[in-house]
């Protein structure tokens, strides 16, 4: 990454990291995340422009609370304290803070006494969010203070000279007004990062990087229809060209009209395309399965069998000793919360199908690794891939299979695809797409309940709708979806899909209960 300047945030183990590091990446900086742990030598040896202390989980006095040598503030390089972050600076360079006893969590009103590099242009009174219990009193020597709650004489502060600043606030929420300003100021102003981390460079330096990495080589993805997988192999088809060959398994468990869309978004962009219609094999296996495990390991073990068999099909005419690629659409986060190691590049030839050389080796490729899911995104549509696949919700690899509970037959995969339709379409014309991470839609095919309809008594099934808010899937909140449009699928879906009688909405967030509900 040495195009681009560099900014570390250091982790102190309060999952303000991942938000923070994104929030530079929007500030067209580059970052990545370490652990507070990680000594200061080794995260010099990376060179970075600059270095930021994240929020963490406790009072800088408590036993035990995690540290950071004070030399890194006599590197040379410039460093930004946020809430526990700026708690460390102020202790590490001989400001003092204090157990005042005087907590502020949440929304707080802030005074900027003198706007100074980093708060310049703000408005002297707004509002931050705060989490912190200890204040800092008096700041360090050299230090300008910038701002000041009711209970915290020191709220921010800043050394331009040495390149050094901080506040207590968490800048990067969203409930902190003018956060990203605030930011940028430090990472343009003060610590001089260049923004040159913008997508049409990501996509360029990654086709390079696929180049070298594969060589004449061919290589294989699996695409699920989500986006991830399609971003990927987008990049490397940009890359390789036809030497990549991307297969789509349908598993007969996809939503009404999804192959389909998929079919001919995919076709349209991507030159080798294998569908592989697999869904009477899929069915077949599942047959007298209730339970949720067993479905999505008889799900996985099917998935990796038609996978084989295509690969069979792609690599079977190499020779051995040769490296067979295997793109996958893993993103940055997946890489943190494995560990953030180098992770393996190469994998054990597992896949050793019949008709393939013992020694046959498989490499991963990876373009997403350093990525987050929104950034993705913003490279997909720099790649001119459809926004129906861009802005695709996330949807799970089994598909259906784990939103009918009970048995999965082709009877109700139709009646929970029809109500799932209904679901999709009037979320759709009510314009709420964007704002509902997703909506899953669960038939409970092993319950009816008594209805009537017409002058007729009914025996049906119910269905629940899942539509949930979220960030990543992590954590979600149940969405508070209007009633008008609640009413309209409830009243569509009972009218249109004979075998429900009953719409039921699931009101509870995440945790403690999952999105799906397998
Ligand atoms: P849960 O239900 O655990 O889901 O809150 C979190 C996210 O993961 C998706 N999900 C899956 N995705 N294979 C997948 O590819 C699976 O087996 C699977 N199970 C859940 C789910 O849709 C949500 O986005």
């Amino acid at each position: 990454m040495s195009e681009h300047d560099l900014v570390l945030v250091v982790d102190f183990g309060a999952q303000y990291a991942q938000l923070i590091a994104r929030r530079v990446r929007e500030a067209r900086v580059y970052s990545e995340i370490v652990p507070h742990t990680m000594p200061i030598a080794e995260m010099l040896a990376r060179k970075p422009a600059a270095i930021i202390l994240s929020g963490g989980p406790s009072s800088v006095y408590a036993d035990g609370a995690p540290g950071i040598d004070p030399a890194v503030f006599g590197s040379g390089v410039p460093v930004f304290g946020m809430c526990y972050g700026f708690q460390l600076m102020a202790q590490g360079l001989g400001g003092a803070v204090s157990p005042t006893g005087a907590r502020e969590y949440g929304r707080t009103p802030v005074k900027v006494d003198r706007g100074g590099t980093l708060l310049a242009d703000l408005p002297a009174d707004h509002s931050v969010w705060m989490s912190h219990g200890d204040s800092v009193i008096a700041a360090p020597p050299g230090f300008d203070v910038l701002a000041s709650t009711r209970v915290t004489p020191v709220a921010a502060f800043e050394d331009t000279d040495r390149r050094l600043a901080g506040v207590q606030w968490h800048p990067e929420v969203l409930h902190t007004e003018h956060g990203q300003q605030v930011l940028e100021h430090f990472l343009h102003q003060i610590a001089g990062c260049r923004p040159t981390w913008t997508m049409v460079n990501i996509v360029d330096e990654q086709v390079d990087r696929i180049r070298a990495q594969i060589g004449d080589g061919r290589a294989i993805c699996a695409l699920s229809g989500g986006v991830d997988s399609a971003v990927a192999a987008a990049i490397v088809q940009r890359a390789i060209g036809d030497r990549l060959t991307c297969v789509y398994v349908d598993h007969g468990m996809m939503r009404a009209g999804e192959t389909e869309q998929v079919r001919r978004d995919f076709e349209a962009v991507f030159d080798t395309l294998d569908v592989v219609d697999a869904g009477d094999q899929f069915l077949g296996a599942l047959e007298g399965i209730h339970d949720p495990e067993e479905k999505r390991k008889i799900i996985g073990r099917e998935f990796i069998r038609t996978f084989e068999a295509a690969e069979a099909r792609v690599f079977g005419g190499v020779a051995g000793g040769e490296t067979a690629y295997l793109v996958q659409g893993t993103l940055y986060p997946d890489v943190v919360e494995s560990g953030g190691g180098a992770g393996t590049s190469n994998i054990k030839s597992h896949h050793n199908v019949g008709g393939l050389p013992d020694d046959l080796r498989f490499e991963l490729v990876e373009p997403l690794r350093t990525l987050f899911k929104d950034e993705v995104r913003l490279v997909g549509e720099q790649l001119g891939l459809p926004p129906t696949m861009v802005w695709r919700q996330p949807f799970p690899g089994p598909g259906l299979g784990i939103r009918i509970i009970g048995e999965v037959t082709r009877e109700r995969l139709d009646i929970l695809r029809a109500a799932d339709l209904i679901a999709r379409e009037e979320l759709t014309a009510a314009g709420l797409d964007r704002e509902i991470w997703q909506f899953p839609v669960v038939l409970l095919a092993d319950v009816r309940s008594v209805g009537v309809q017409g002058d007729g008594r009914t025996y049906g099934h119910p269905v629940v709708l899942r539509p949930v808010t979220s960030e990543d899937a992590m954590t979600a909140d149940w969405a508070r979806l209007p009633f008008d449009l609640l009413e309209t699928i409830s009243t569509r879906i009972t009218n249109e899909v004979a075998e429900v009688n009953r719409v039921t909405l699931d009101i509870t967030s995440k945790p403690p209960g999952t999105i799906e509900w397998e």
